[in-house]
């Protein structure tokens, strides 16, 4: 009831009637986000401008149907349990003024998932199956102009059974359209280089693809000006163009810039390359920018991997697109929510898992100072899923491989191509070819990057040549090879490309911490030791990479847990009723649960990823029932030695690296499946209520300190923004910690309360977690029960609107908590 309750308020929140939209001339780039119909199902001539969509739902992309749920036990575990097949329709009415009849309109779509044909007043533009790509449909020859209303309409029809894990439902991407004059810099028609790069001076290469839509030649001037990281312009250059009738000149220009400020991890400093199209009246008729940075990128066989000139080890993961709760959904301040907690734990870089990911995320990326392996598919022909990319990959895949290219070859972060993740065609004695053909596309439209791919079966992958068609040989969870490759082939570069898979639940111990088994909570012991066959806890990998300098680094699967592949509770399998294990439907992989709590697997790669002294100590200190029995206690650190306490008694002091803790590992990772790891500490405690306090030292003095107290009874609520004001933009996001806490303010470990909330004011409820991976609560109720003493509440302001937006949380036979986010 409540459910229906919150949807209710969530749909109020969006215009009574859909508008038509006035296209604007003049602005190039335009948000073609609102005013949309959608219909979930199949609308057999809905393409057809007449048809009647009155009764359809009005919303604004991005908009992903599948995370609305609900979660079905029928449905597929590995794509969450939730509606991401079926057939969904979206209309849009618009009008373009009769002065934009010498104008030229397309819509860009980020990404549609997937299957989408576009129809322009009835008539079918353009078609394109892969989700993930992005793409442009010219709308031009069937617009109508002055008052006439034009319908545009996207069918799109995701099946089930085609993907691994969640892939979202509908245009979760954002849409643009652009408005250009006949003579213009084509769609993603710029291509930047950094070919030297001295402190003195950096030189810029700018290819700009100048195209012309008449049926005359047309002479015009290409200016070109690099603008500094502050706006300002440091660098200029005009060229002479005569640009072929209905065809396409690319003119290069070198540009100079003095004393040039790096793109690094630290100091992400972006310019911006301004391409304006100057006509013989002197008259600037196209301007199109560029973001892009000044660096060097280079590796090495001997030195790994050189960000500009310096050894840069790569600390990364591997992360699929959902934002949690928001689904598939696109949002820039959820994108750059993730990558902020990722870098706490250390992250420098990220592995798009196995798909081109949305504009937003490599814009957050080039922001923040974060490095992309920018990843293109998880198979080719041979199919992974009955109904995957392999049925398109002969038709599309050069096209899309190369619009992928040209989409993101000016993003500094991106410092390699991945031509596919654990590709079945490292059996086939094809494989080495269709690598070679792929590599080829990508060097041709990006000399600059290697390639790379993500080898699990390497032997396989070597035999049939695909580890010689690709510049960067990357190995999936075998990092006790990683020596022999590079011995067998004195060429190659060698990395970690798929690392870890550790599965845990935040804030859950299981005591004796299971095997790798399925335990009746549907969770797993987050001692971070547990991790399915062939996979291993962290501390494995970190041996590896301590002991081999030159290998590249690793992506760790995963930063973020996701939705679907809730490994290993799959139920009955693929396709098969998942009520056995109902209801897991997110992965247990993250060292950041689903709603961005860090688990304590963060800790332990921020103990090996940051220098900045810290210590974290679990488990959580409420052990009720085992008195005077021991509980192993893990200290993470990346001080020299830990002191631990327990109610102020000292519990002695071990130093980092001293006593290995032998953990349980697969036989792969060890033949006699244990593995002595000096990366954490361990202690065996005698229960006793209380506190537990780890405090770290190095050069003998205090420098971190951790503690964790046994808490009574659950007394109230808390409410922590993550920030207290925010855009009133409609999009810009408060993620709001809520926990639930003792008289004293300490969490209450497996409290699992319901609370309640109410947002008014300014903004709206969002969407609502609490990371748990076994949980069918709607995402967007207005109520979440606590998950190991935490949830998550996502608020956004309304469109245009500034003031407060009031949040109250209850929860029965519990203070309530209030707290104001402000609306700018
Ligand atoms: C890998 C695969 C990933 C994910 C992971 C889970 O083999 O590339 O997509 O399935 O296993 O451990």
């Amino acid at each position: 009831m409540r459910t229906h309750i919150a949807l209710a308020l969530l749909l109020a929140t969006v215009p009574a009637s859909a508008a038509v939209t006035a296209v604007k001339i003049g602005e190039r780039r335009q948000s073609f986000d609102d005013n949309w119909r959608f219909f979930k199902g199949d609308a057999p001539g809905a393409e057809a401008p007449a048809f009647d969509d009155s009764k359809w739902r009005e919303l604004s992309l991005p908009h992903d149907w599948a995370i609305e749920g609900p979660f079905d036990p029928k449905a597929n575990p590995h794509t969450g349990a939730l509606p991401v097949f079926g057939t969904g329709w979206y209309r849009k009415s618009f009008t373009v003024p009769d002065s934009a009849k010498d104008r030229y309109l397309s819509i860009m779509f980020d990404g549609a998932q997937n299957n989408a044909h576009v129809f322009l007043n009835g008539v079918e533009i353009g078609s394109r199956p892969y989700g993930y790509i992005s793409f442009s449909v010219n709308l031009t020859p069937q617009l109508r102009f002055g008052g006439q209303t034009n319908v545009l309409a996207v069918r799109l029809t995701p099946e089930d059974h085609s993907s691994r894990w969640y892939p979202g439902a509908g245009i979760y991407r954002n849409v643009w359209l652009d408005v250009t004059g006949p003579v213009h810099v084509g769609q993603w028609g710029t291509y930047i280089t950094t070919p030297d790069v001295t402190d003195r001076q950096a030189t810029v290469t700018a290819k700009v693809d100048l195209r012309n839509r008449t049926q005359t030649a047309a002479k015009v001037t290409l200016q070109t000006t690099v603008l500094d990281p502050s706006g300002k312009a440091v660098a200029k250059n005009g060229s002479a163009a005569d640009v072929p009738a209905g065809g396409m000149q690319t003119i290069a220009s070198n540009l100079t810039v003095a004393r040039p400020q790096r793109w690094d991890l630290d100091h992400p400093a972006m310019y911006t390359l301004v391409a304006e199209v100057v006509d013989a009246n002197k008259k600037v008729v196209d301007r199109y920018t560029t973001p892009f940075g000044i660096r060097t990128v280079k590796f090495d066989r001997e030195q790994g991997f050189l960000l500009n000139g310096r050894h840069v080890k790569i600390q990364g993961v591997c992360d699929h697109h959902d934002l949690g709760a928001l689904g598939a959904a696109v949002n820039k301040r959820a994108t750059e929510r993730q990558i902020e907690i990722l870098k706490k734990a250390g992250t420098n870089a990220i592995r798009t898992s196995h798909n081109p990911p949305s504009p937003e995320l490599l814009d957050a990326c080039d922001r923040m100072g974060i490095v992309v392996m920018d990843e293109s598919f998880d198979m080719w022909k041979r199919p992974k899923v009955p109904n995957g990319y392999s049925k398109y990959f002969d038709e599309w895949s050069e096209r899309d491989v190369r619009d992928f290219v040209h989409r993101d070859r000016n993003h500094p972060s991106v410092i390699m191509w991945s031509i596919g993740n654990e590709i079945p065609e490292q059996g086939s004695p094809q494989g080495g070819e269709m690598a070679k053909r792929l590599t080829g596309f990508f060097h041709e439209e990006d000399p600059t990057r290697p390639t790379t791919s993500a080898f699990n079966s390497p032997e396989a992958a070597i035999r049939n040549h695909l580890g010689d068609n690709v510049d960067l040989f990357g190995v999936n969870y075998r990092p006790w090879q990683y020596e022999q490759f590079m011995k067998d082939h004195p060429t190659w570069i060698v990395y970690g490309s798929e690392t870890a898979s550790c599965v845990s639940s935040r804030g859950v111990y299981h005591l004796p911490i299971e095997k790798y088994e399925k335990h009746p909570s549907l969770q797993l012991s987050g001692y971070d030791i547990i991790a399915p066959p062939w996979a291993y806890c962290p501390d494995v990998e970190f041996f590896y990479q301590d002991k081999l300098p030159n290998v590249l680094g690793e992506f760790v699967w995963t930063g973020f847990d996701y939705i679907g592949e809730p490994t290993p509770y799959f139920g009955g399998g693929r396709g098969v009723d998942n009520s056995k294990d109902w209801p897991a439907r997110s992965s247990y992989f993250g060292f950041i649960d689903l709603a961005g709590f860090p688990k304590d697997r963060f800790y332990l790669y921020q103990s090996q990823w940051t220098k900045t002294p810290m210590v974290h100590v679990l488990p959580h200190w409420n052990w009720p029932g085992r008195e005077g029995q021991a509980i192993p206690v893990m200290v993470y650190t990346n001080a020299e030695e830990v002191e631990l306490f327990l109610n102020g008694k000292s519990l002695g002091r071990k130093k980092r690296f001293s006593e290995p803790v032998v953990i349980p590992v697969g036989r792969n990772a060890s033949p006699d499946q244990k593995f002595s790891s000096k990366y954490r500490l361990e202690w065996q405690v005698p229960y006793t209520p209380g506190s537990l306090k780890a405090v770290a030292y190095s050069g003998g003095k205090q420098v971190a300190a951790d503690q964790v107290n046994t808490a009574g009874p659950a007394a109230r609520i808390s409410l922590a923004p993550d920030r207290a004001t925010i855009q009133s933009d409609g999009e810009d996001l408060s993620f709001i910690t809520v926990r639930v806490e003792d008289k004293d303010g300490n969490l209450v470990p497996g409290a699992d309360n319901l609370v309640h909330f109410s947002v008014t004011g300014a903004g709206a409820l969002r969407a609502v977690d609490n990371g748990s991976a076994a949980s069918d609560e709607s995402f967007q109720a207005d109520h979440r029960k606590a998950f190991s003493g935490m949830a998550l509440l996502i608020v956004n302001a309304n469109k245009g609107q500034r003031g407060k937006i009031h949040v109250v949380a209850t929860s029965d036979g519990l203070t309530q908590a209030t707290t104001d986010v402000t609306a700018r």
